[in-house]
């Protein structure tokens, strides 16, 4: 997977934003509480965390969660996301997830995050090569 040009603090923060999110899941189906944090080009940070519904579909990921946070407060200008799950294991953004982010950076730096400390580096073009974009409708 590829490197992000983050540096090492910024990742840091990043992270942690992440796991803060994560605290404020609503998530009382699957009980899997997931934290995404969203870098902007000012160096401010958007959280947003998984919230589920009782009619499962209507749920939103985390990542979702916070790119709509951001669009709503007039902000495109995505640096970098951080995604961290409950496990040890880092997970990667859903594909919808990664539909929705290619919108808006198609190359957007993903950290996909294990509670263990593990990051692993990727992309959203990485994520999801042949994205489905506004150029296709013609
Ligand atoms: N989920 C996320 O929030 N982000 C992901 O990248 C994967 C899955 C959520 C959706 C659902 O609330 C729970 O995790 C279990 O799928």
């Amino acid at each position: 997977m590829s490197a992000t040009p983050l540096d090492p603090a910024t990742e840091t923060r990043l992270v942690e934003a992440a796991k803060r999110a994560a605290e404020r899941a609503y998530v009382p189906y699957s009980n899997f509480q997931v934290g995404a944090a969203l870098l902007l080009s000012d160096g401010s940070i958007i959280e947003g965390a998984n919230i589920e519904n009782a009619s499962y579909p209507a749920g939103i990921c985390a990542e979702r969660s916070a790119a709509a946070i951001a669009i709503n407060q007039d902000r495109r200008d995505f640096v970098a996301i951080a995604v961290i799950g409950p496990r040890d294991e880092p997970i990667t953004p859903c594909g919808i997830c990664r539909q929705f982010l290619s919108e808006f950076a198609k190359t957007l730096p993903v950290l996909c995050c294990g509670r263990d400390g593990r990051i692993q580096r990727t992309s959203i073009a990485e994520l999801l090569p042949g994205a489905f974009d506004a150029e296709a409708l013609g």
